[in-house]
């Protein structure tokens, strides 16, 4: 006779799930802009019309709140899709994520999570609470090491409903963070946090700095089944990818400026699995300084990046090869799945045919052109140029040679003075930012 096993999932899975996922705090916004898109898309395909993402940082409350106008969960089902974990209505929809485990990097850094939703023509809201804090005790607590993942579920989340004050026609996913903490204070660091989502959301071009911007989206929406910009706010300003038609080269001295755009589409076996476009550089000296946030091209899916500027280094002669070039390569291959950090896609065939094709299509053409380009260009040794912004451009308007991306701040601890005046010094007209400041003085 055998005695069946009752299979048991313990408690230490969630802290995978949380803690475990991200190395960099700031893959949280990510995770929920994901979210928010793919909620957006469903009422909006393309995301046309009003519809944006609003995020809200306050040190003082030290919260962050991630508010979209998608379609928010019906009453019906909001309790049973908050509260499975691993498995996603999503599967088999063209929508970004499917694990069904994104919504809870936040658990890692608050002390409270807080999931709020309203689906249109409802009344009703429906609020999952999470009380991290306990499950971080239960966590480290010895005696408690035997619990399921599903009674520590119980035990540290609350779910209700009620009637909600916003309007009937109205939807709406409100996530808040409360009593959050990272390393060194980064998740409220806002010039990192732009510059961060100038490169991995998938945001509008600046049309005012990107002459190409028209172009590429074009080419894009036309060719990829689910590209699209999204409306995304930062304490009440948007934010933007960071092209623009003039690049800061490191070790140089001078800039050099995008004198045109190559399109690009890249098949297997006749089926293109990917497009995407590169920035021809007038001068081709050189790295792109890092502090822009556009060198090195990037590879994104559902307009969300993959892993980070340097994903495509062996693709060329020379890693820093990369650095030279903007660009973006967005796939189109189901094929093509990112893995559960998104740093990268999951082992398979096509994985390996995407990275050779880049390879032998854009990486080693683009080595041989930097390498002659280089050849030629030490003929010109010693002069300094001033490469100047297409005309008409802001950038132009804000005068040449002048460094106009903020760059993100250095790392080292960050105190709230701090982290206020960074906040301040970007966001100072910046309405949202005002009421919390006034708000916390008053207090
Ligand atoms: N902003 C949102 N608007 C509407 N529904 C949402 C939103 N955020 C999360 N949800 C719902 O909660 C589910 C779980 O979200 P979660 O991010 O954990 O998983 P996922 O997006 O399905 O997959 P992944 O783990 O790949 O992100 C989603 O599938 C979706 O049904
Ligand atoms: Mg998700």
């Amino acid at each position: 006779m055998t005695n069946k096993v009752r299979f048991k999932a313990g408690m230490y899975l969630l802290e995978t799930l949380t803690s475990g996922m991200y190395n960099e705090p700031l893959s949280v916004y990510r995770e929920y802009i994901q979210n928010a898109v793919d909620s957006i898309d469903q009422v909006a395909p393309g995301a046309k019309g009003n519809f944006a993402t609003d995020i809200t940082l306050d040190p003082f409350r030290k919260s962050i709140i991630i508010f979209d106008n998608g379609a928010g969960i019906t009453a019906a089902q909001a309790e049973k899709t908050l509260s499975s974990i691993g498995c996603s209505g999503k599967i088999g929809t063209r929508q970004r994520g499917f694990r069904g485990i994104g919504r809870l990097g936040g658990v890692a850094f608050a002390e409270r999570v807080v999931f709020r939703t309203k689906a249109k023509g409802e009344s009703v809201e429906s609020i999952q609470e999470w009380d991290c804090k306990s499950l971080r005790g239960l966590l480290t607590d010895p005696t408690r090491a035997t619990l399921s993942i599903e009674e520590v579920f119980g035990k540290v989340t609350l779910f209700k409903q009620g009637k909600s004050s916003a309007k009937e026609r109205d939807s709406f996913f409100e996530v808040t963070l409360e009593g959050v903490k990272s390393f060194r204070n980064q998740i409220f660091d806002i010039a990192r946090i732009k510059e961060y989502l100038g490169q991995v959301a998938p945001l509008p071009f600046d049309p005012q700095n990107f002459n190409f911007a028209s172009e590429i989206n074009q080419f894009l929406s036309e060719n990829l089944d689910n590209y699209a910009e999204y409306q995304i706010r930062l304490n009440g300003s948007p934010v933007f990818r960071p092209y623009s038609d003039l690049v800061k080269v490191t070790n140089k001295g001078s800039d050099d400026c995008i004198e045109d755009i190559k399109l690009l589409r890249f098949e297997v076996n006749g089926s293109p699995i990917a497009f995407g476009w590169y920035g021809k550089r007038k001068e081709l000296l050189g790295a792109i300084s890092k502090g822009e946030g556009v060198g090195g091209v990037r590879v994104k899916a559902g307009n969300i990046t993959i892993g980070d500027e340097h994903l495509l280094d062996k693709c060329y002669r020379e890693n820093r090869f990369n650095s030279y070039i903007i660009g973006e390569i967005h796939v189109q291959s189901p094929e093509l799945v990112p893995n559960s950090r998104r740093d990268d896609f999951i082992d398979n065939d096509m994985k390996n045919l995407f990275y050779n094709i880049l390879e032998r299509e854009l990486g080693l053409p683009l080595s041989k052109e930097i390498r002659q380009r280089s050849r030629l260009g030490k003929d010109v040794v010693g002069e300094k140029k001033t490469i100047m912004a297409a005309p008409g451009t802001a950038r132009e308007a804000e005068g040449n040679g002048k460094k106009v991306t903020e760059k993100a701040s250095q790392d080292g601890p960050k105190t709230e003075n701090s982290i206020m005046q960074a906040i301040l010094s970007q966001c100072k007209k910046c309405e949202r930012f005002e009421k919390i400041f006034s708000e916390a003085q008053a207090s």
